[in-house]
């Protein structure tokens, strides 16, 4: 048998990579399926998507000049389990409303015991400025969640290739997926290429390095700032097209044979995927997670007050919907309660399907595009451009 820790990086992934083939190609003769690459998520909507739970804050934990991390626990002491990568939806009280913001979980805890939700304050912000004022020790905060199909679900038996691009807080759900391939996969390797503007924007720079050193021939890191200083590390610029390129370039990271994990700022991301597109990586091997909400152009929203049949438990209501309201605003605001999590098309928890009409939502979200073709809708972000008729579930 190969001892994988002595071989070379490269030696060892190209090992690594054909074992799995050969395993893969080893099932198939067998006739069973091999599982997948990158498992996603469970789709399955649980009960903490859509009933908050109070978590206490036990640690408050400022990681850089503009982000901290909040720890959680669950008084009741009950696990706070969720995939690597995926995302808890935080409900505050602002100016007499209660505002929904996620926030990925930004640490692996294997065992549950304690979640952690890393927020970069931005300027105006209603949620993430309440948190960097208020939240304290002792405090308690609604918590919805996990959701999101973003990550992975580590198995100790693959051996894979993920690259992660990242740019400021957009590190938080690629933290995550780090620390639990790298703990869970023995055969994995994780490349992370991560933009800043500066050293002091860094979140988790330390704990980066000591990872790195923990792992140093399984994890490659590799920082670049705008603004770089002459006593750290790492390369220059802005993750455009042309650094992102030369970058993955020479981390040997431009293959076909990796699993690439993007988050971060719009432009990064349309930058990388528009990379991994052209020098051909699989479009199912470009994983993705937007912080904004996608929304509709003004011209996509319909231009008049729509009727919506919403069948939900037994009984069926007429809702008008304006058209700059969500069916789901306009369901609640007509008293049907209605199941939701996130609002804003991430979590699943508003599926529903369009039985007749047809409606306006933006993309990208939380759907599968077998789930469109079937004519689920996700209430939370759309708009009737017709009369409609929508059964619940
Ligand atoms: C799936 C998911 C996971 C997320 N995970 C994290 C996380 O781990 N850590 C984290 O800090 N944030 C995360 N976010 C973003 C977070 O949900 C909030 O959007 C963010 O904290 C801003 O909320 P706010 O109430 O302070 O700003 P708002 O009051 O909603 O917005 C104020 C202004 O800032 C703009 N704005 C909103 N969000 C951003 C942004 N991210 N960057 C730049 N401008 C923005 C708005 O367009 C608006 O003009 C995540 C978002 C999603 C959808
Ligand atoms: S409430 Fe999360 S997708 Fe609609």
């Amino acid at each position: 048998m190969i001892d994988l820790a002595r071989l070379p990086r490269l030696v060892k992934d190209r090992w690594a990579s054909t074992r799995r083939d050969l395993g893969m190609i080893s099932l198939l003769l067998q006739g069973k399926h091999p599982p997948p690459l990158i498992p996603i998520a469970a789709q399955a909507v649980t009960e903490s998507a859509v009933q908050p739970r109070a978590l206490r804050v036990e640690q408050v934990v400022r990681e850089t000049p503009d982000a901290l991390t909040l720890w959680l626990t669950d008084p009741s002491g009950a696990a706070l389990r969720c995939l690597p990568g995926q995302f808890f939806t935080v409900l505050v009280p602002v100016a007499g409303k209660l505002e929904r913001r996620a926030y990925s979980a930004s640490h692996y805890v294997a065992d549950g015991s304690r979640l952690a939700l890393t927020c970069k304050r931005i300027a105006g912000g209603k949620v993430s400025s309440f948190l960097h004022e208020y939240a304290h020790p002792g405090m308690l905060l609604q918590v919805l969640g996990p959701s999101g199909q973003f990550g992975v679900t580590p198995q100790p038996g693959l051996a894979r290739k993920l690259v992660l691009i990242g740019g400021g807080s957009g590190i938080t759900p690629l933290w995550a997926i780090a620390q639990a391939v790298l703990a869970e996969e023995a055969a994995s390797t994780v490349t992370l290429l991560y933009g800043n503007r500066s050293r002091a924007d860094i979140i988790f720079a330390d704990a980066l390095g000591e990872l790195g050193k923990a792992h140093p021939q399984r994890l490659v890191l590799r920082h670049v700032l705008s603004e770089p200083s002459p006593d750290f590390a790492s390369g220059s610029g802005i993750l455009d097209q042309a650094t992102i390129t030369q970058e993955l370039g020479a981390l040997g990271c431009l293959g076909r044979d990796a699993d690439y994990f993007v988050c971060g700022p719009q432009p990064m991301m349309e930058a990388a995927r528009a990379v991994l597109l052209r020098e051909g990586v699989a479009p199912a091997r470009i994983h993705e997670e937007r912080f904004a909400t996608p929304q509709l152009a003004q011209e996509e929203l319909p231009s008049t007050t729509q009727t919506v049949e919403l069948a939900h438990k037994g009984q069926t209501t007429l809702v008008s919907v304006a058209p700059t309201e969500t069916i789901l605003e306009a369901g609640l605001r007509h008293g049907v309660m209605l199941p939701f999590s996130c609002t804003m098309g991430g979590c699943g928890a508003c599926k529903a399907k369009l039985a007749e009409g047809s409606v306006a939502q933006p993309e990208p979200n939380c759907l599968t595009s077998q789930e469109r073709q079937a004519g689920q809708v996700l209430l939370c972000v759309s708009h009737p451009r017709t009369r409609c008729r929508i059964t619940v579930p």
